[in-house]
């Protein structure tokens, strides 16, 4: 038997940068196109092209069952039209996969659904550890003024469907009203048959 190596990663906790990340990607709202719902808002704000969100990788741990991936995620504030700047959000492509968000910075929600479109938001703040049970849908929201930052711990195996959201989208979207948070139904969403 060769057993891996035990090891720590270092968050900074002033910003939720992973100074050593293996890896980092980065959100533009150019990645995004399509996923607000507001699309002529988001052709507009496409002219500046803002940063979303970025994700600073942990590890390069083996993407195989009995691992565990990590990773933090910095959403920055904004709001295309009157909804709040967002991740794209997925499936996990291994749907039975669970996953744990623990908020370090900022105010958000994280907006989960099933396939069958039943909604769920969890607000978050420091201190917040939300569970993502198998099968549902997730994305980050940042609703506050400052970034919102989080830390995801998740089956390495679980990988990702982007696909589904994109073609049909969050049945509930977070906007803007009068400076506060809501959650409202999509008009955009396509439901299952
Ligand atoms: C991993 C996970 C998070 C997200 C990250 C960015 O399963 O849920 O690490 O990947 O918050 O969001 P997406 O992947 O939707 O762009
Ligand atoms: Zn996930």
């Amino acid at each position: 038997m060769t057993y891996m190596t035990p090891f720590t990663t270092w968050i900074d906790l002033k910003d939720g940068t992973i100074p050593k990340a293996a890896s980092v990607q980065t959100q533009q709202l150019s990645d995004m196109r399509g996923l607000f719902a507001d699309r002529q808002a988001e052709v507009a704000l496409l002219a500046q092209n803002p940063l979303i969100y970025r994700v600073y990788n942990a590890t390069n741990n083996a993407k195989e069952e009995g691992q565990l991936l990590y990773s933090t995620t910095v959403i920055y504030p904004g709001e295309v039209g009157d909804e709040y700047f967002m991740t794209k959000g997925h499936y996990h492509a291994k749907g039975d996969r669970a996953e744990l968000y623990y908020c370090l910075q900022g105010e958000g929600y994280l907006l989960l659904q099933t396939p069958e479109g039943e909604i769920n938001a969890q607000a978050m703040a420091p201190g917040a550890a939300s569970y993502v049970p198998p099968y549902w849908g997730h994305r980050t929201v940042n609703t506050g003024l400052s970034n919102f930052v989080f830390l995801a711990v998740f089956p390495a195996d679980a990988g990702y469907d982007y696909k589904t959201i994109a073609e049909r989208g969050f049945a509930a979207l977070i906007v803007a009203k009068n400076g506060q948070a809501q959650v409202v139904p999509n008009p955009n969403y396509l439901a299952r048959v």
